[in-house]
């Protein structure tokens, strides 16, 4: 048999098939496609600026959400663009096996400003989460017994990974279960419940500082500091998530300086990237536990990221930025406050620039939804919550402009609300 010749027939049966039939031209922005992974609104996004966001049709919008609380220092800072630009010039990746400049920059500055004595920079705040729980649970093998239970808060939202899903509460994919196992919920603010749950599996408590996705319900002084002496008295972990409240966003580098309490193992995320995809696991003292082949991730430490990581934090770290935060939040509460008043809302609730505004109807998400027909950028953690996360640069005429505009929304929601009223009793 010539093998030559079979494969140039095989060759020619190839180019002879018929070519596939081209379906209709696909609409570029066509949503079919998209998973329906997260509920969007409608509007596609082409710029943005500082506070300000530009869809498609030329519209601009007031961002108090930024990203939720991703976007820290705004919409395309020049500090972000420049370090970005510049370093995919130099280098985008070396690679999670090799160190890049960036890194050891970024994972310095951030142990010298919190006082931390190791860091490892990871992709997401669930990653991060996942990196504390590995910690916790290694050092529950190292140092009590391998205990490995870790006990978290009711509504406490630590990410979507399976791992850090289970540390949350309730599991919001009901359908991924069954959940890890290790994981005890108690009821947030009560330390009777924690003192109860506590046990010789137990090796850490986890914890929010400022429970976001709840609601923006803050933990109280007496709380917070009880958990931590509780920790210190029974020899376990304090970790706490500062994936949300970190980097500024409370007015402090870290929300847990504001409650003068101190953690073992902290997580940062969201605002360390300036809206780029990039967190960090920070251990102290014998919390340090990790070893190498332990965390590793393929982007981890990369070059671009880091580098905004370090434009971030310079920026939250220069003087006079934290005072202009607590300024800027101060201002917002009032104004929120005033607007509570005037339209019979509730609790105004939160620090920094996180906070969120307590409606008395669970009506957020129609607020929302009017919110962004004036133009304005607004999220509901919770049926009967706004959240309020907007840029740590915001201005107070910024801020001004949003509470007209939340006063619009109130208005189209009262207004909606008298019809369906009148309607129910026609
Ligand atoms: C406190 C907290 N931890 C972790 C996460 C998860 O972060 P990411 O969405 O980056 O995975 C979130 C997200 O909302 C959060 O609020």
């Amino acid at each position: 048999m010539n093998l030559f010749n079979l494969r140039r027939q095989a060759a020619r049966a190839v180019e002879a098939a018929p070519a596939p039939a081209l379906a209709d031209p696909v609409d570029p922005l066509s949503r079919e496609h998209l998973m329906p992974a997260i509920e969007r609104a409608a509007q596609v996004f082409v710029r943005g600026q500082g506070s300000w966001l530009w869809d498609s049709e030329g519209r601009a919008y007031l961002d108090f959400t930024q990203g939720n609380a991703v976007n820290s220092l705004g919409h395309s800072p020049k500090a972000l663009v420049q370090a970005l630009s510049g370093q995919a010039q130099a280098l985008i990746n070396s690679g999670a096996g090799f160190h890049n400049r960036g890194q050891l920059k970024l994972v310095n500055l951030l142990c010298q400003s919190t006082d931390s004595d190791q860091a490892y920079l990871l992709n997401s705040g669930a990653e991060a989460c996942e990196g504390a729980i590995k910690l916790a649970r290694k050092w529950g093998q190292l140092h009590r017994n391998g205990a490995y239970h870790i006990i978290t808060a009711s509504q406490g939202t630590h990410g979507r990974s399976l791992g850090a899903l289970s540390a949350s509460d309730p599991l919001p994919c009901n359908r991924c279960e069954p959940g890890l196992p290790g994981f005890s919920k108690v009821p947030f603010n009560d330390l009777p419940a924690l003192h109860a749950a506590v046990d010789s599996r137990t090796v850490a408590i986890m914890l929010e500082p400022i429970q976001g996705e709840a609601g923006v319900i803050p933990a109280t002084q007496h709380y917070l500091k009880g958990v931590e002496r509780l920790c210190r008295e029974l020899g376990i972990l304090l970790i706490l998530d500062e994936v949300q409240t970190g980097v500024g966003r409370c007015g402090a580098l870290l929300a847990e300086e504001t409650y003068g309490v101190r953690a073992d193992i902290l997580t940062l995320g969201k605002g360390l990237g300036g809206g780029v995809p990039i967190a960090a696991l920070l251990a102290r003292g014998t919390a340090c536990c990790a070893e190498a082949g332990e965390l590793e991730g393929s982007h981890h430490g990369n070059a671009l990221m880091s580098a905004a990581g370090l434009a971030v934090l310079e920026t939250v770290l220069d003087s006079g930025f934290l005072s202009q935060v607590q300024d800027a939040g101060r201002h917002l509460r009032d104004g929120l406050s005033r607007l509570a008043g005037r339209y019979g809302q509730g609790e105004v609730r939160g620090q920094g620039l996180l906070w969120g505004l307590e409606l008395n109807e669970p009506l957020a998400a129609e607020v929302v939804k009017a919110a962004l027909q004036e133009g304005l950028l607004l999220n509901a953690p919770q049926p009967n919550v706004l959240r309020f996360s907007p840029a740590l640069t915001v201005s107070h005429g910024n801020i001004d402009e949003m509470l007209l505009r939340l006063a619009r929304a109130f208005s189209r929601v009262h207004t909606a609300q008298l019809s369906r009223r009148r309607e129910a009793n026609a």
